[in-house]
Parts: structure tokens; C-alpha cells; sequence
């Protein structure tokens, strides 16, 4: 059984892979090439709906567009991942259910220009061409990396006067109303707003961030993304089925969001329900500990007491929220028994990606256990992603 690391593309190679697609489909150059990056959180899963604190970084990992403007209201498609090309009318397009409504990948380009739109931007058709090196279905949120470098890339084209936060609820928009995913913003924010060496402290009940140093290289650790190739859909009916726990929660609990909660136990106590309980347990314990981690990372404190938050972290997810899987489980006890500090699924959970906090030195002895506990288990092979702490969306050429 042998160890596959996928590598990030450079942006060099990103930016000439694209451009290449583009010019081949379009017969003709574009006019710049933009990519936005996937991410891992660190800590502070499915916190960003109840109004909570979350703590991702952005990926090396990155989805690059191309893009060239039209003068009419087409808007043409291209992805390296998808066979044929696909044609969109801008004026016509409207949110799922709808009869405008735009299927598959698509709506997460479109969706952003739509929503632009709504909000009386300027924006136009145009071709555009998409490749990625995000890894597809594996909760990196390879759907943020994917309308975030549309969003850019429009923003530039028709020379939009946005800050990073508008932008991001133009993709949040896509994303929930054009695509169908009701999901929670933590990843368009990420895929926009975090910085190189910097985790980035969101605070989604107002949308303010604050930057927080992470840089593990500089203290001898690594973070490991072990992909355990579970299928995983947020579209389905599990995320919304928690989502709308925690909102009844909420309003039986007379606050706004969860994270409004500053008694526990009274909360606790005051909800009849088992499974509510568990869940509401959950987000405050999370947002808890999430706060917990920066406030470690900001004083440079022992990495330990950061793996253990993050191993605490999963378990309340596995057990109170109970979104983990037997893949994502077999990741993290493995990976904590062949020597990282700590560990837990990352994104939305039900499959996708666990991360590791793991030393350097011991980096390949856990892709080793992990790749093992797999193959005994039956599991699919998992793959890993080394990764650090990356740069936002933006203009490559
Ligand atoms: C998915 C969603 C996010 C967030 C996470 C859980 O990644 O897209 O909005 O809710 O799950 O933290």
C-alpha cells in the first residue's frame, strides 16, 4: 500500500493550464487569469450558522479561471474536470427551483454574476474557462475555491467596486440560492479573506475576522489533511436536517443564534428534547474551544493543548452532532496513535477530509499507520495534502 500526497499546483502552472483550456475552447485570449484557494478549518465546524467563531486557513490548493468579457448576456463554460462546454443566458438565470434554474457546477459561476447583478451591479456574459487542483468532494470546499475565482475575476473584469465581505456574500448567494447548498459562509470567507501564515478568526455573527499567526513549519509541525475518499454531499438532507435542529434550538431557547447561549447547563436543561441537547452541547462547547485555540496560537503556547482541543473537537462532533463516519473516525484514531498531537474531521463531516497536527519528523510514520488502518478496514486508499497556510482569491495574470 503506498502513500499518494497530492501537491498543489504552482500559481504559474495553474494560471498556464487555464489559459491554455481557454484559448483552445474560445479561440481567442482572455483577459486574465484569477484563481481562489480550498480550505481546511481548523476548529469551529458547523459553529458559522448558529452565529459562531470558526478558524480556517486557505489552501495551497486552488481553482484558476480565466475569463474574457462579452457584450452580450452568454455566458460560455469550460472545466478541465467536465467533458462538454456549456452555454448559460445571464438574464435568464435564477435560483434553484426556479425556472431559470442552472445545473450542476455552472450555478456557482453564474450564481455570482447573478447576484451581482441583483444587487445592481454592472455585470455582463462572458466566457470562462475553470481548472482546479482543489480536490473534488473532499470537503475542501472545492465549491468556494470555485466561486471565489469567478467572483474575483468578475469583480476585476467589469471593474466592480467591492470589498472582500460584499464579495463574499455574492458567492454565499450562489451557493445557497443558485446551486442549493445551504450552507454556511464559513468557506467563501475563507477562500477570500485569509492570509498567507495567518488562520483566520471569523466571527460570523458579524462577519468580522481577525487574523491570527500559524505558521507550524517555524515550530518543526506539520498539517496533515488525510482525504479519506468517503463520498460526501452537503446538498443532502443531513446537514439541513442540523441546521434546522439548531434554529428551533434557538428560538426555543428565546436567543437569535446559539451563540448567543451563556449558560449551558440552563440551556441544557430548559430543551426536553435528547437530540437537540446533544446538538446544542455541541456548538457551544465548539465555539468554546475554538476561541481557546487562537487565543494558544496568538500566545505561541505548547501545540499539545492545541491537539487537544482539536481531538476534544472531534469527538463532540462524532458523539453530539454525530456527522463524523467510520472513515473519518479510523483517520483520527490512527493518526493519534502513530504520533500526531492531535486531530478531527474537518468541513461539514458524513466523509470528506479529517486534518492532523503532527511533528514534522513524524509525518510519514502516520500517512504510513493511516494508509494501513485503511486497507484492514476495507476502506477505500485515502490520500494526504501537506499544507500551510495560504493565500486568498486573487489576480494571477
Ligand atoms: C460545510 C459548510 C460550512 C460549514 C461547515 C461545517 O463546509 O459549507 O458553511 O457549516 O460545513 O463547519
Amino acid at each position: 500500500m503506498s502513500v499518494v500526497i497530492r501537491d498543489a499546483w504552482t500559481r504559474p502552472d495553474g494560471a498556464a493550464r487555464v489559459a491554455t483550456l481557454f484559448t483552445e475552447t474560445f479561440g481567442q485570449e482572455p483577459d486574465g487569469i484569477w484563481s481562489a484557494p480550498g480550505r481546511v478549518n481548523l476548529i469551529g465546524e458547523h459553529t458559522d450558522y448558529n452565529g459562531g467563531l470558526a478558524l480556517p486557513i486557505a489552501l495551497p490548493h486552488r481553482t484558476y479561471a480565466a475569463l474574457r468579457r462579452r457584450d452580450d448576456d452568454q455566458v460560455r463554460l469550460i472545466s478541465a474536470q467536465e467533458e462538454s462546454q456549456r452555454s448559460v443566458d445571464l438574464a435568464e438565470a435564477g435560483p434553484v427551483g426556479t425556472l431559470g434554474e442552472v445545473d450542476g457546477w455552472p450555478a456557482y459561476v453564474v450564481g455570482v454574476a447573478w447576484a451581482m447583478r441583483q444587487a445592481g451591479y454592472p455585470v455582463a456574459g462572458f466566457d470562462i474557462a475553470i481548472d482546479s487542483c482543489v480536490p473534488y468532494g473532499a470537503g475542501l470546499s472545492s465549491s468556494a475555491a470555485l466561486s471565489g475565482s469567478a467572483g474575483v475575476g468578475l469583480t476585476d473584469l467589469f471593474g466592480l467596486d467591492l470589498d472582500r465581505e460584499q464579495l463574499v456574500r455574492f458567492c454565499i448567494a450562489a451557493e445557497n440560492q443558485m446551486a442549493g447548498a445551504p450552507t454556511g459562509g464559513m468557506d467563501q470567507s475563507a477562500s477570500l479573506r485569509c492570509q498567507p501564515g495567518y488562520a483566520l478568526l471569523l466571527d460570523n455573527r458579524d462577519h468580522s475576522v481577525q487574523q491570527i499567526h500559524f505558521d507550524l513549519a517555524a515550530r518543526d509541525f506539520r498539517l496533515l489533511v488525510i482525504d479519506t475518499k468517503a463520498p460526501h454531499a452537503l446538498v443532502d438532507g443531513q446537514y439541513a436536517a442540523r441546521r434546522q435542529t439548531c434554529h428551533e434550538a434557538a428560538q426555543q431557547l428565546g436567543v437569535e443564534y446559539l451563540a448567543d447561549i451563556t449558560d449551558l447547563d440552563e440551556a441544557l436543561a430548559r430543551l426536553t428534547d435528547p437530540v437537540a441537547q446533544s446538538r446544542v452541547r455541541h456548538v457551544v462547547t465548539e465555539i468554546a474551544r475554538t476561541r481557546q485555540v487562537a487565543e494558544l496560537l496568538q500566545k505561541d503556547a505548547d501545540l499539545a493543548e492545541v491537539g487537544r482541543l482539536f481531538t476534544e473537537s472531534h469527538i463532540s462532533l462524532r458523539d453530539d452532532y454525530e456527522v463524523s463516519c467510520p472513515e473519518l473516525d479510523c483517520a483520527v484514531e490512527e493518526a493519534l496513535r502513530a504520533g500526531a498531537v492531535g486531530a478531527r474531521m474537518t468541513g461539514g463531516g458524513f466523509g470528506g477530509s479529517a486534518i492532523a497536527l503532527v511533528p514534522a519528523t513524524t509525518v510519514g510514520e502516520v500517512m504510513d499507520g493511516v494508509v494501513q488502518a485503511f486497507a484492514a478496514r476495507g476502506f477505500a486508499a485515502p490520500e494526504f495534502l501537506v499544507v500551510e497556510a495560504s493565500a486568498p482569491g486573487g489576480r494571477d495574470a
